[in-house]
């Protein structure tokens, strides 16, 4: 099957054309990966090469070996990838001990995956034990009020989450585990992709601090619709928070709607 014809690579662009148009993607800015299904592999196996080399992930993944991921290349911009999706993504396969990947399609004018490969990876292997194999989708973006909003608080996983719960009412029954939040570090490196790991054990979603967010999910609507309702609810905090916050959504409102949504609310983030 013609790989551009597949239905992940048509989510796939799609999704990172979504991104564009919302403007979290300014020049290179944001990454992506897909981790595909054993059958969409199959499907295409025979339009994938073979004449790369092995190259080090730079973290060691021994849960995701064998797996392929479609992911973006370094410095490509997102505004580019519907237009020309096999200069900008690439098709690759970690090896069997989880320490190296090779290109197995695309980046047709050279280059090589996102510098965040590690935070990437990382985040699949630990969400892919979280949810039991069901997620497939990790995406980095550099939305602004998201970003913003960490120019304002101590980052704290606590603060952040019941800032977001307060400032849309079904923001809680999206992530009822909450945010998780890293301090200002070194982006593109392992140190701040464990440290991105660390956190997206226990939430669907990490905010980087003056840098953007990873959100996470089993489909692209999952990981784009994650970080779309952070997004929204930091710039309906910022816009609030600029006239003055008279009122707001009780801890007694958050246990309601918790009940009438079937959710449990992470217990540490209550009051
Ligand atoms: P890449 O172009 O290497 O994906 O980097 C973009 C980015 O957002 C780094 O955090
Ligand atoms: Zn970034």
């Amino acid at each position: 099957m013609k790989i551009l014809d597949t239905k992940f690579m048509k989510g796939f662009i799609k999704m990172a054309d979504d991104g564009y148009q919302m403007g979290w993607h300014e020049r290179n800015g944001g990454n992506l990966s897909y981790r595909l299904k054993p059958e969409e592999v199959e499907d295409i196996r025979q339009r994938l090469n073979d004449n790369q080399t092995w190259q080090p992930i730079g973290t060691t993944v021994p849960g995701l070996a064998g797996e392929f991921f479609l992911v973006t290349g370094s410095g490509k911009y997102f505004r580019n990838i519907k237009v020309d999706p096999e200069a900008c993504l690439a098709i690759i396969e970690i090896d069997d001990k989880g320490e190296n990947y090779r290109i197995r399609w695309g980046l047709v004018e050279g280059g090589r995956p996102t510098s965040e490969l590690p935070t990437h990876l990382l985040n699949h292997a630990v969400r892919f034990r979280a949810t039991g194999g069901k997620c497939r989708v990790i995406y980095h973006a550099h939305p602004a009020n998201i970003t913003a909003l960490t120019y304002t608080i101590k980052p704290d996983a606590k603060t952040l989450t019941r800032i977001l719960w307060q400032s849309e009412t079904e923001c809680a029954v999206v992530f009822p585990e909450g945010i998780g939040i890293v301090p200002w570090m070194v982006p593109g490196g392992t140190e701040i992709a464990e440290a991105t790991a660390r956190l997206i054990k226990h939430y669907p979603a990490v905010v980087w601090s003056y840098h953007g967010a990873f959100a996470s999910g089993s489909s692209f609507d999952e990981a784009f619709g994650l970080m779309h309702t952070i997004e929204k609810a930091a710039e309906i905090y910022l816009k609030a928070k600029s006239v003055g916050i008279v009122n707001t959504i009780t801890d007694d409102n958050l246990r309601v709607l918790a009940k009438a949504f079937g959710v449990t609310l992470n217990p540490a983030f209550l009051d």
